[in-house]
């Protein structure tokens, strides 16, 4: 899957290539997009020379080692390092993914990388996730009751808490939204496969009591009905969940309740 789509704030420009190391045996090209907000230039596609027989094997290990040995200018997000925080998502190669674990020799020649596509851009690697958030924030992602609260915890059965798999895993990265065409066309509305995907993942919760309220909400021709079941959320999710999926059960779930 090629995503052509640039960050929102590009008008790119060639930018500096890096001298390659002196004594390297596995070379790699890597082109990353560039942009400085401080210094007034438009964004450019920088490139550096990276040895691959003195580097880890991820992608993330690569731009540590640019940032370490080559240009500490470089500006990027991670934390974890393995697939939890969400916080390394990028494109890649021409794939909204995540960089901790994503392998170098999962791409072949030279690499290209992108913040995620069509987002503000911060600096460098890191897209402004403000509305994302606050999208996520507007679908109430919490268990939302109205009994009294229980002497020891809210229980659930086994077989209700199996509904939550595939939905809980969810790391927030942004890489479903930002791949989606709805989203990038109607994100000021449409709430996207993330926030969706939270939503549905409390709808079903068994525990809450706010079904309803929640339905309600997203009965709205935007919010929802944005989705036009393109897929590319699920193709590209690098936790293997499937926001579609829940988008088209939140459908089902309001037709239900009309007849
Ligand atoms: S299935 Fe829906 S949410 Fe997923 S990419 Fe397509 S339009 Fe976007
Ligand atoms: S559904 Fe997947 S791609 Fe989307 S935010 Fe969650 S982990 Fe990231
Ligand atoms: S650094 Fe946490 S997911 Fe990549």
């Amino acid at each position: 899957m090629v995503q052509l789509t640039l960050p929102k704030n590009s008008r790119m420009t060639t930018g500096k290539t890096w001298p390659k190391p002196e004594g390297a045996s596995n070379l790699r090209k890597v082109q990353i997009y560039r942009w400085n907000p401080d210094d007034g230039k438009n964004p450019s596609l920088d490139t550096y020379f990276v040895d691959l027989d003195s580097c880890g094997p991820m992608v993330l290990d690569v731009l540590i080692k640019i940032k370490s040995e080559i240009d500490p200018t470089l500006t990027f997000r991670r934390s974890c390092r393995e697939g939890i925080c969400g916080s390394c998502a990028m494109n890649i190669d021409g794939i909204n993914t995540l960089a901790c674990i994503y392998g170098m020799d999962e791409i072949a020649g030279d690499i290209k990388i992108y913040p995620l596509p069509h987002m503000p851009v911060v600096k460098d690697l890191i897209p402004d996730l403000t509305h994302f958030y606050a999208q996520h924030a507007s679908v109430m992602p919490w268990l939302e009751t109205k009994t009294n609260r229980p002497a020891k915890e809210w229980k659930q059965s086994v077989d209700d808490r199996k509904k939550l798999d595939g939905l809980y895993e969810c790391v927030m990265c942004a890489c479903c939204s930002t791949s989606c065409p709805s989203y990038w066309w109607n994100g000021d509305r449409y709430l996207g496969p993330a926030a969706l995907l939270h939503a549905y993942r409390w709808i079903i919760d068994s525990r809450d009591e706010a079904t309803g309220e929640r339905l309600d909400d997203l009965e709205d021709p935007f919010k929802l009905y944005r989705c036009h079941t393109i897929m590319n959320c699920a193709k590209t999710c690098p936790k293997g969940l499937n926001p579609a999926a829940a988008i088209a059960h939140v459908k089902k779930m309001m037709i239900e309740r009309t007849v």
